[in-house]
């Protein structure tokens, strides 16, 4: 196995450390090895997340029993991590050639990481905000939800990596088909993971679990 070779989850016991710094390790390579053969020909919407600020995000939120959702989970690098967390974790993505590659790092990682190949949107979302419902680079699909076997408002974490402009739009499907305390975490390209409940920022490992205060509110 990697060695870890940074210092974020450091929180995490050596040997689940070692795991998860040997994934973002494959992760890295796949995207790498995508990269050259996709997305240097034609445009394709998955770019990696940073893997090691994402899990900084999720380890605060560890508890047992959390179902945990990734929008776009593309080769599952996010979705096994979080399952190595202890999550429930689930995963949807539009690509059905990345989900068999999500599906084959699990298994080859002893996870229980479950895959749905289809869209995160459910059937009968329709983005209202632009007057022709486009939706930048979020794809149409059957609804990804009908594979899992579990409706949107079931998840206690949901995880995205919008691009940019894209956040309202998620911010908008969390708040009419999520569940009211559910924690939407988004990363951004610039400000890290931010965490929202009921459309709302919120911050501090407090707020986090008890969902008790708010600094900012929904965009309009
Ligand atoms: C920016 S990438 C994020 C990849 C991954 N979540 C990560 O953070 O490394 C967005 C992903 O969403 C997928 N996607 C786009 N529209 C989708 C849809 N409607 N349902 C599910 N996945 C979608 C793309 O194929 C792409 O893999």
């Amino acid at each position: 196995m990697t060695a870890p070779t940074s210092s974020v989850g450091l929180a995490l016991e050596s040997g689940l450390r070692a795991r998860v710094a040997a994934l973002f390790d494959e992760g890295y390579d796949l995207w790498d090895r995508f990269d050259i053969k996709v997305r240097q020909k034609s445009f394709h919407p998955f770019v990696a997340a940073d893997y090691d600020v994402v899990l900084e995000a999720l380890l605060p939120l560890r508890a047992p029993g959390l179902k945990f959702l990734e929008w776009g989970s593309a080769t599952g690098i996010i979705t096994i991590m979080a399952d190595l967390l202890g999550f429930e974790a689930y995963g949807i993505e539009l690509d059905s050639s990345l989900v068999g590659h999500a599906r084959d790092l699990a298994r080859r990682n002893g996870s229980e990481a479950r895959f749905a190949a289809g869209s995160f949107l459910p059937s009968g979302y329709r983005w209202r905000r632009n007057r022709d419902g486009r939706l930048g680079t979020i794809g149409n699909g059957p609804s990804g939800y009908l594979d899992l076997g579990i409706p949107l408002d079931d998840f206690d974490i949901v995880f995205g990596y919008p691009w940019s402009g894209e956040e309202p739009m998620m911010l908008d499907l969390m708040n009419r088909h999520g569940r009211a305390d559910a924690l939407l975490l988004l990363n951004t390209t610039t400000g890290g993971v931010v965490s929202y409940r009921a459309g709302k920022v919120i911050t501090g490992s407090t707020e986090l679990l008890l969902g008790s205060r708010s600094t900012t509110v929904l965009p309009a």
